[in-house]
């Protein structure tokens, strides 16, 4: 092997400690769990390290809203998450935390090193304040209505409705998203990175060491300019204290990379290892960050300048991949798509999703979706029903006639080389990241040995006379090729590989030994390896996935006496159909019983000139001369639907759980029959 024994360093994003483990963040951690399951495979000396991500103000804020410490809330992430990547087999060497004495020290050394290199500046800047909680706001916490389409409830950097962006400064009716208080405008002295010192330098390192798909948006940065990066936060602020600088903190993206050297040199300390070798600025050894799309900037700008200008050394590459979704949608609470992992894990388990991200996984940076129908076909087809089955084929034949034996010699010897040599192509896929071509490559070595089978018909031959050797021979070679497919999938399902290894009674499944038969070899019992993906389970999660979400939503809210979100949500509708149903204020003009209706009162609409006839059912909570006189909003463009009793043209807009809580919509004083509602 060329370039042997290299020395690789390798990182996933932090995760935030503030939030669970979900399919989203799994498609990363298993992406890079694979890549150095493989580097280790092949012998190399692999390190993969991460940390939770554990500054900032939704941290603190969280932690303040459920009455525990930051560091309370924190131990308490990380358990989970530690939980959650173990049982996805994410085989991290090491996972620490950024709120680590390490990550201090490398944090406040490179920003000395930044600043004695005349890389810091420092600025005044005005921003949102909120006088009752004594803080200055984030974008996110200040709330109002948008400056340019008057929306409601709007964050403070852009507008849900219009898309328009603005700065805080410019919401109207402007509150803080924590005390609800008016915010205040206050200055404050500021430390900026000043990137554009480094734009030279990452012109040309972005070149070399990012994907195609990412430079193009890397140039668009670059064209817009590299701006000043704001580094510095103001007290209170959960994070590190700039040395220089009380009172005021490191930004939480500002520690943050730098805890990737900071859990390796967690790990270096318990392994005799030596961390400058890594990070010195001519380190000979491989450094790679995967990470998703919407940190690009982070890691292909920001971090690299630092390094730079602290002489340290920087990545041979950034990884990006895309976002998951599911069922062709962003991963969504309300449809049950917002799967976290521990609810995952309940029903299925793990390797089911780790072959499928696997079998979808390229090098680029599209989206990759999670089609819950595809991937219980999709596994059960490749693994259970192609390469589990070569196994269960053959093995009982050699447990039970040749007491576990294996052939002296190959009885297909071609075959088994085309599918040894084979290893040399799918190892470049998974060193470029192209896992879903070697995941191809892998399954069509699975279907070339299930003919073999199928033609050598070992079932038949065993009730032959006098065929005893080719019964052993054809299943030899079937259980051979088994081995190879089991070593070359090993970086993708470890359990599948290691109960592989038990039944071959082999002890790895080291890439340079994938050539060597096993010959007059015994091997042990075979016990199924892997059960199909049932349809129910699958089901399950979804299920259990909208449960979680009203639990969430329910113990956020004022209690209710009913449960109100007891149905799920309809299927999702765009804009355009929405844009469809013409709301209308109407006034009451006449409300009414109907005879024989137990539920239905008449009401007779004003829509500014027009009448409408429209029955509604809302008996149980009005008595008719309750609502004369009132304004509500309708549908005034539904079809008219033939009653029992009548047309009714339109419909009223109500809501609650039933009974006498029912509550027809009243608009605010202002509104006028005809008028629009929007
Ligand atoms: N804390 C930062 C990373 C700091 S790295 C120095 C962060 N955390 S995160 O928890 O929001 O995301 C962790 C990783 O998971 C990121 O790389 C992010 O892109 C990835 N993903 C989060 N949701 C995802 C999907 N739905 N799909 C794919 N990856 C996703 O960002
Ligand atoms: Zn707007």
């Amino acid at each position: 092997m060329s370039n042997n024994n290299r020395k690789i360093l390798v990182t996933s994003a932090l995760p935030y400690a503030n939030g669970a483990i979900h399919l989203g963040h799994m498609l990363e951690y298993i992406q890079t769990d694979i890549w150095v399951r493989f580097q280790k495979q092949r012998g190399h000396n692999c390190t993969y390290v991460c940390a939770d991500d554990a500054h900032g103000t939704p941290i603190m804020l969280k932690a303040d809203q459920l009455g525990i410490s930051p560091q309370q809330l924190i131990d308490q992430s990380s358990e989970e998450h530690q939980r959650d990547f173990k049982a996805f087999m994410v085989g991290f060497d090491n996972f620490y935390s950024t709120h680590s004495e390490e990550n201090r020290e490398f944090s406040s050394m490179i920003y000395n090193r930044l600043r004695n290199a005349g890389h810091i500046a420092k600025k005044t800047i005005t921003q949102a304040y909120d006088p009752e909680k004594k803080m200055f706001l984030p974008d996110r916490f200040v709330k109002g209505d948008c400056p340019k389409c008057n929306e409601k409830d709007q964050y403070g950097d852009s507008c849900e409705k219009c898309g328009a962006t603005y700065s805080p400064t410019e919401l109207k009716n402007a509150y803080s998203a924590i005390s609800g208080a008016k915010p205040i405008e206050k200055e404050s002295e500021h430390y900026f990175f000043k990137l554009g010192n480094f734009e030279q330098f990452l012109r040309q390192w972005v070149d070399t060491h990012v994907q195609e798909q990412m430079k193009n948006k890397l140039n668009e940065w670059f064209d817009s300019g590299l701006h000043d990066w704001d580094i510095s936060r103001d007290a209170p602020y959960w994070g590190f204290e700039i040395p220089d600088a009380p009172g005021k903190y490191f930004y939480v993206w500002l520690d943050a990379p730098v805890g990737y050297m900071a859990s390796f040199k967690n790990w270096c300390d318990k392994n005799d290892t030596d961390f400058d070798e890594y990070w010195k600025a001519d380190s000979s050894t491989e450094l790679y960050h995967f990470i998703g799309k919407d940190i690009a900037y982070f890691h292909s700008l920001f971090w690299p300048a630092m390094l730079e200008g602290a002489g340290l050394r920087k990545p041979n590459g950034v990884f990006c991949h895309g976002f998951v979704t599911v069922e062709g949608k962003k991963m969504s609470k309300s449809r049950g798509t917002f799967v976290m992992a521990e609810t995952y894990l309940k029903h299925l388990r793990p390797e089911y999703l780790r072959y499928y991200y696997a079998a979808k996984l390229n090098s680029g940076i599209d989206d990759i979706d999670l089609n819950l129908e595809d991937f219980r076909l999709r596994v059960n087809a490749d693994l259970v029903n192609k390469v589990i089955n070569i196994a269960s084929r053959c093995a009982g034949f050699i447990k039970k006639k040749f007491d576990g034996q294996l052939s002296a010699k190959l009885s297909e010897p071609a075959l088994f080389q085309a599918a040894a040599d084979k290893g040399v192509q799918i190892a470049e896929y998974y060193e470029n990241r192209e896992f879903g071509k070697a995941m191809r490559e892998i399954m069509a070595i699975a279907d070339q040995a299930n003919q073999y089978i199928d033609n050598a018909e070992p079932w038949v031959l065993a009730k032959q006379e006098g065929k005893e050797q080719q019964v052993q021979d054809c299943c030899s070679m079937g259980i051979n090729l088994f081995r190879v497919i089991c070593a070359y999938l090993a970086p993708v399902l470890p359990q599948v590989a290691e109960d592989a290894q038990q039944f071959l009674n082999v002890d790895n499944f080291d890439w340079d030994q994938i050539g060597q038969p096993l010959l007059d070899h015994k091997i042990n019992k075979f016990k199924p390896l892997m059960q199909r993906v049932e349809e129910a389970k699958v089901n399950a999660i979804i299920v259990d996935s909208k449960q979680n979400m009203q639990v969430v939503q329910q113990a956020s809210k004022a209690p209710t006496k009913t449960p109100l979100q007891q149905q799920p949500i309809a299927e999702t509708i765009e804009f355009a159909d929405f844009a469809k149903v013409d709301l209308r204020i109407v006034k009451i003009i006449n409300a009414e019983h109907v005879k024989g209706a137990d539920k239905l009162l008449r009401l007779t609409l004003d829509l500014d000139g027009e009448t409408r006839n429209v029955f509604a059912g809302i008996k149980s909570a009005y008595k008719p001369e309750e609502l004369v006189g009132k304004h509500t909003v309708m549908v005034a463009n539904l079809a008219t639907r033939t009653m029992k009793f009548g047309d009714s043209e339109g419909m009223v807009l109500a809501a609650g759980p039933g009974g006498e809580d029912i509550w027809i919509l009243e608009p605010h004083t202002g509104a006028k029959p005809g008028m629009r509602v929007s």
